[in-house]
């Protein structure tokens, strides 16, 4: 069952749980994540960056999604990751996704409240949700490049008039956390969610998730996160899983033979997540 990004948060909210957010590129990866909802009856989000569009396609993603969607009964939404071109936001909303996100955080405030408005507006009118980003978050995320330097956490009172003004229906929020690998430990200021969640009373979004200890998700959590996103390390069990499958069958040329684990192997991870985020059990139909 496809439903907005607006409404699966917005349960979430009410029975204080997180969603889990996982990016998308083909078949494999979207089976084994709905796999792991399926199992743990847990509401998800299946979302694609313009990176994974531009690779798969936005028909073949809709397609997938929505067949997915028919076969699993479990709330799921289909939605644009970090969109930054008004064209290919456009295209999803056309397409059938169920939410957006307009990244237009590397922008100015006032500049972003205006590129996000005028999203909300157009998204709105046809029922589609919408998520921004105020802060910016570091690391890389496909062509999202943000280094040390530049990354800022999210002020409070910004994200209030953020809200405010733009109408969105959820907010990705810059706290510590950085998209791609991990150097050290992330420091995630969990004071400053909480400060944040006391003055928006919309979802707030956890972005740069993979490899975040798990006690510090649940804070995350208990302090106000309802969406959590994780791409990295689903990329990371794909990877894995595939070398090890090649290095012990060298020979093997089936690829339904070498993907088989990878499938597994993601839909593992994906499952653990879910437990950590709280919203296994918790699809409502
Ligand atoms: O938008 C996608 C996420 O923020 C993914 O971040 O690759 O660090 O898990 P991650
Ligand atoms: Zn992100």
């Amino acid at each position: 069952m496809l439903v907005t990004g607006k409404q699966i948060l917005q349960h979430a909210d009410e029975h204080g749980y997180a969603v889990g957010a996982f990016n998308v590129n083909n078949m494999e990866i979207i089976q084994a994540i709905a796999q792991a909802a399926d199992d743990l009856r847990a509401p998800v989000i299946l979302q694609a960056s313009q990176g994974a569009i531009k690779y798969a396609g936005v028909d073949y993603i809709t397609s997938l999604v929505k067949t997915t969607a028919d076969r699993i009964d479990v709330p799921m939404t289909l939605h644009l990751d970090h969109g930054t071109d008004f064209e290919e936001i456009m295209k999803c909303i056309r397409s059938g996704f169920t939410s957006v996100m307009i990244d237009a955080s590397k922008h100015e405030l006032d500049e972003n409240i205006r590129l996000t408005k005028e999203i909300v507006r157009i998204a709105h009118s046809v029922g589609v949700s919408v998520e921004a980003e105020i802060g910016k978050i570091g690391g890389t995320e496909d062509q999202i490049v943000v280094s040390d330097a530049e990354a800022t956490y999210t002020d409070p009172e910004e994200a209030r008039i953020f809200v405010e003004e733009t109408g969105v229906d959820s907010l990705a929020i810059a706290v510590g956390t950085a998209h791609g690998v991990y150097k050290g430990e992330p420091k995630v200021d969990i004071d400053r969610i909480k400060e944040i969640d006391r003055v928006v009373s919309i979802p707030l979004v956890l972005h740069g998730s993979s490899g975040v200890p798990y006690n510090i998700l649940e804070k995350a959590v208990a302090a106000g996160i309802r969406k959590i996103n994780i791409d990295t390390d689903i990329r990371a069990s794909f990877a894995g899983a595939v070398k090890a499958f090649v290095a012990e069958n060298p020979d093997e040329i089936d690829p339904r033979k070498i993907l088989k684990p990878a499938r597994a192997a993601m839909t593992d991870t994906v499952k653990e997540k879910i437990k950590v985020f709280g919203s296994d059990g918790k699809a409502w139909k």
